[in-house]
């Protein structure tokens, strides 16, 4: 049941904190998502970055404060978001013994979609993400940018109304990654989805982000830009903004490729 009236943000979080231990991970945390964007979460490391998007997805809960995602707590109501959100993040999770066209069709088998509407789906995303010809490849067959294109694929594959993404463009190198975010973002916007997406490079959210929420530790919005097509196409607008963010979170992460303690 989609509480949501239409006036409500898609996303809200109002007053947010959350501890682990002793640790506050997040205060007093407020930002919202309209419906139809690209968002991203910007900061360092520690920033708590994914424990904003954990608690968006509803796999951790707050401690104070509000979350709601298409009206509904997604920590609690859980089941109302089912087959509506969907999640790639940094390490690609692919099924190794499981062809490309087969780690995009997981996400419509949990979903108990039907075995023919499941691989046409599955077929047509993996082309519109430029993988044509690498259906039947396995995963150790695959690069590491077309490992996240078939990520990317198995996220959309759903249909989901939102989309929530942990450094999926991180890990590669700087066209590769530059490359699928522009053809990610594309097919976001074709698409008209809901997009949220975590990153600590500023070159990924300036590149295609609607809104940047820049964020430092313990979670909070230190600073917030809008940036529009026209923006993007100005290199020294560009420049302007990648540098009122490097101050706002002191210092320039962008050559940053240490891994994240999820790796470690
Ligand atoms: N389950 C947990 N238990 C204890 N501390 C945690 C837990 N999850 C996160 N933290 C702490 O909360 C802070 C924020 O962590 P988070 O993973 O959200 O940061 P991040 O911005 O995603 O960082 P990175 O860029 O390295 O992925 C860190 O100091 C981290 O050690
Ligand atoms: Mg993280």
């Amino acid at each position: 049941m989609m509480a949501q009236t239409n006036s409500a943000p898609f996303i809200e979080v109002k007053n947010v904190y959350k501890r682990f231990g002793n640790y506050l991970a997040v205060e007093n945390l407020s930002m919202h998502i309209e419906r139809g964007e690209i968002v991203a979460l910007l900061g360092r490391t520690g920033a708590g970055k994914s424990t904003v998007m954990s608690m968006l997805m509803g796999s951790i809960g707050c401690d104070a404060g509000e979350v709601r995602v298409a009206g509904v707590d997604p920590s609690v109501d859980f089941h109302a978001l089912r087959g509506k959100v969907s999640v790639a993040f940094q390490t690609d999770r692919l099924l190794p013994w499981r062809t490309a066209v087969e780690n995009v069709e997981l996400g419509l088998q949990i979903l108990n979609r039907p075995k023919k509407e499941t691989r046409e789906a599955a077929l047509q995303w993996l082309e519109r993400v430029k993988l044509k010809g690498a259906e039947d490849k396995y995963v150790h067959e695959l690069s590491g940018g077309m490992r996240q294109r078939v990520s990317l694929a198995r996220a959309l594959a759903v249909d989901p109304e939102l989309v929530f993404l942990d450094e999926v463009f991180s890990q590669l190198d700087h066209v590769t990654s530059q490359v699928l975010r522009k053809d990610f973002a594309q097919i976001v916007r074709d698409v008209g989805k809901t997009c949220v997406f975590v990153t600590h490079r500023i070159d990924d959210a300036l590149d295609i982000a609607d809104r940047v929420f820049v964020l430092a530790p313990p979670a909070q919005v230190c600073l917030e830009i809008r940036i529009d097509a026209a923006m993007r196409k100005n290199p020294e607008v560009l420049a302007g903004l990648h540098d009122q963010i490097e101050r706002a979170i002191g210092g320039d992460e962008t050559e940053d490729v240490s891994p994240s303690k999820e790796e470690l």
